[in-house]
């Protein structure tokens, strides 16, 4: 049996660097997503062992299928950093990232930067299933880097051995900011028949569902939507309503915990943005509390902090 059925409509956390670690995509995790993947990791750091980045790799007993994406473009860097991850028995997947924007990315033809090479972006590719020894070697790439060739790139992802493909529906001139191109992700279904999840700007249960259907794409993936509001897979999943009070306390402090648990007390600094993303849900006196937090770094005093005001303030949804 597949780790992934495509046969129904499939629900992943996009991967988001700086958000997606290992305690938020546990928590996201108990609301029934179906696939969640590493943030991008750098080839060239997991080969030089640092630390951090082989920290990075380590994925939560709960999340299963999980993938693990890198970013590089050098095939011998790819071949090591591929064999260092095949000594993990707890991954599913290897992800190539062909999507990230950011210059110091870009500038060593890596992330989308790789659309602009495709030979060498079909190399990187076919190193990875070669060496990898995953079920599953996926490409997340968006629709171009200045110019959308989504279609070509696809094809490309296919024919070098891709088992599935996630895209971003913008260019990398795109950024954040143009609007998603949902005709290109239908457009490239029709052309290749590997998996696709669409990806980009989907914020909602009927938004999930419409462009699952509009662009016939098999699953969809969800990135920022999910940072203030992990429980959008299980409003998606099962039709659950708005979050309780209760719960988005229960969510929060139970998030706390486990950066604390992962980071140590450091946990409590880098938990203050998934603050700021929480504390939008409805709650009066929010800019106030996200000053208050920018200033503790102590993690009682924050876990006190947190529970009072996700105990008093809410307001219901904005
Ligand atoms: C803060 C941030 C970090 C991101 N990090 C990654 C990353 O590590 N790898 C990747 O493939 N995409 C990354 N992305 C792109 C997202 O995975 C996703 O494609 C994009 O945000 C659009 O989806 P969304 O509208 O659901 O957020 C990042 C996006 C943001 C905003």
């Amino acid at each position: 049996m597949p780790s992934l059925d495509f046969s129904k409509p499939l629900y992943a956390l996009a991967p988001l660097a700086g958000f997606t670690d290992l305690p938020f995509r546990s928590v996201v995790k108990k609301f029934g997503v179906d696939l969640t993947i590493s943030e991008m990791i750098s080839s060239n750091a997991l080969i030089h062992n640092s630390k951090k980045t082989h920290r990075m790799l380590e994925r939560s007993p709960i999340e299963n299928p999980y993938s693990i994406q890198i970013a590089g473009s050098d095939l011998e860097v790819i071949k090591r950093a591929v064999e260092i991850i095949n000594e993990r028995e707890d991954v599913t997947g290897i992800d190539l990232n062909c999507g990230c924007p950011a210059p110091k990315v870009v500038n060593n033809l890596q992330g989308s930067s790789l659309l602009t090479d495709l030979p060498q972006m079909a190399k990187v590719i076919e190193t990875i299933k070669k060496y990898s020894n995953k079920e599953y070697t996926s490409v997340k790439f968006r629709l171009g880097f200045n110019e959308k060739n989504h279609v070509d790139i696809a094809k490309l992802c296919e024919e070098a051995g891709a088992d599935y493909i996630a895209v971003h529906g913008r260019t990398r001139a795109g950024r954040y900011k143009a609007a998603v191109d949902y005709d290109a992700l239908a457009e490239i279904k029709q052309h290749v028949r590997i998996p696709m999840f669409a990806n980009g700007d989907i914020d909602s249960p009927q938004k999930a569902k419409w462009v699952q259907e509009y662009t016939g794409a098999e699953g969809v993936m969800i990135g920022r939507a999910a940072v203030g509001k992990p429980w959008i897979f299980r409003q998606i999943k099962e039709g659950m309503d708005e979050a309780t009070p209760e719960l988005i306390k229960e969510v929060v402090l139970e998030h706390f915990d486990q950066m604390i648990e992962h980071y140590d007390s450091y946990g409590a600094i880098i938990f203050r943005k998934n603050l700021h993303s929480y504390s939008k849900a409805g709650y009066s006196g929010a800019s106030l509390f996200r000053n208050e937090v920018n200033t503790i770094e102590d993690p009682k005093q924050m876990r006190d902090v947190i529970e009072s005001f996700f105990s008093q303030n809410f307001i219901g949804t904005t």
